[in-house]
């Protein structure tokens, strides 16, 4: 017999759940993310079940299951590892008319779990008879919501405004979950130069996109162009997904954007970025932080040297300190930069790295010191995006990678 699928909305309603074990552990979740007011009874728990009860957001009564704990319970999930256990409790549900789920017996259930996840606004649900098949079709479904391949942008719910998103550092697989769906139910894409712009080719035929590239040092689109152009489509009734490379909220000029979208009456959501100024690091096995090796680090803009007038960094503070330094758009400066750390403090041999094109297949790294970085840069013929990182934590990156060339895949 066919089952008949329903969405239980369940805020406020009681569930019962009888077992604490890993079923429990992976169900309880999920009522929760609905709303439910769970009991749970077992004698015994795993420990993140424990960790629920703590901080009270299931009820735990710490026994075997009794007869009457499925009173007033809306739904009961019995999942103890015992099955007359569960038999028992399926019958006592049945005889109170309220729905169970035995997790040890699909044929003795009143009701089943449907294999289920949530890409968005969406959720899914999938019931095939074999609960493995059921997860793959769901993971399937779900991949393609995700990652925008599945699709319904015309349909209801289409969506208005300016959504502003952080599309990591290049690597189009860096891009959030959130991003990616955003990204595919735009009608205009307005993208930088340093976003994942292989997404674009992944986007319909009838998705205008817009190049707002700004090349250092070259051609660049004025910002209030790209204010006023977020604008205009916004207000023509189209979605406009804003894609940034990064955070767009570091060094990205992405609160800009929202404060013009705002002013001019246009909703607008922001959706955060892994950010070059640590993904790079990290995709170069630099960790930006290492116990006992460093426990600051500063993430500095170096569009204007040391010494202009525009500049409001400290290098006095940075030279004089043992943190790490994360530099971005530095490339150009990196000489005057060397200069004003050496000159406030930091040693001559301080490890530097630098990091072009980080994330992307062009990835590549020069190790230098804070005496040499300069030379090394212009001899490599380094060219922007670049981070450069100076500190020991570079030292971490060498162990590392000379620790990765004993270990075979
Ligand atoms: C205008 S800032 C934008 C930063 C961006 N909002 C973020 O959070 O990564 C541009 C600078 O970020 C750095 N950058 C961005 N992507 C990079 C990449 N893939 N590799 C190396 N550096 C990158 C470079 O220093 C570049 O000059």
């Amino acid at each position: 017999m066919d089952p008949y699928l329903l969405g239980l909305r369940l805020r406020g309603r009681r569930v019962v759940v009888v077992g604490g074990g890993a079923v429990a552990t992976r169900r309880i979740p999920a009522l929760l993310d609905a709303g439910a007011d769970v009991l749970l009874v077992s004698p015994g728990v795993t420990a993140s079940l424990e960790d629920l009860a703590a901080a009270d957001r299931i009820r735990w009564e710490e026994r075997p299951y009794q007869d009457g704990d499925c009173a007033g319970a809306w739904l009961v999930c019995a999942c103890t590892d015992r099955p007359e256990v569960n038999a028992a409790v399926a019958a006592a549900a049945e005889e109170q008319r309220i729905w169970c789920v035995r997790a040890d017996d699909a044929e003795a259930s009143a009701a089943w779990t449907p294999a289920s996840g949530r890409a968005g606004e969406v959720r899914v649900g999938v019931l095939s008879g074999d609960p493995r098949h059921s997860a793959a079709i769901r993971d399937a479904i779900l991949t393609g919501l995700r990652s925008g391949q599945l699709t319904a942008r015309h349909g209801r719910g289409h969506r208005s405004g300016v959504a502003i998103i952080g599309g990591g550092p290049g690597d189009p697989g860096l891009i959030t979950v959130r991003g990616r769906q955003l990204l595919a139910e735009a009608d205009v894409v307005l993208t930088d130069r340093l976003a994942p712009r292989s997404l674009l080719d992944e986007l319909s035929a009838d998705v205008e996109v817009i190049d707002v590239s700004k090349i250092p040092y070259g051609r660049a689109m004025a910002q209030e162009q790209i204010n006023a152009t977020l604008i205009e489509h916004a207000k023509a009734g189209r979605f406009v997904a804003r894609l940034k490379g990064g955070d767009p909220f570091v060094f990205g000029r992405g609160a800009e954007e929202v404060l013009a979208c705002l002013r001019a009456g246009i909703p607008v959501t922001v959706v955060p970025g892994v950010t070059s100024a640590v993904g790079v690091p990290t995709s170069a096995w630099v960790p930006v932080t290492h116990r006992g090796v460093a426990q600051d680090f500063h993430v500095v803009s170096v569009h204007v040297p040391p010494g202009d007038a525009r500049s409001t960094v400290d290098w006095e503070v940075l030279g004089g300190g043992s943190g790490t330094l994360v530099l971005l758009m530095a490339v150009e400066q990196i000489g005057p930069v060397a200069a004003a750390l050496l000159r406030n403090g930091r040693s001559p041999n301080t490890p530097v790295s630098v990091i072009a094109n980080g994330t992307l297949p062009t990835q590549r790294t020069i190790n230098s010191t804070l005496e040499q970085v300069e030379g090394a840069v212009r001899q490599e013929g380094i060219r922007p995006p670049a981070i450069i990182v100076v500190g020991d934590v570079v030292g971490v990156a060498a162990e590392i990678t000379e620790l990765m060339g004993h270990v075979t895949a």
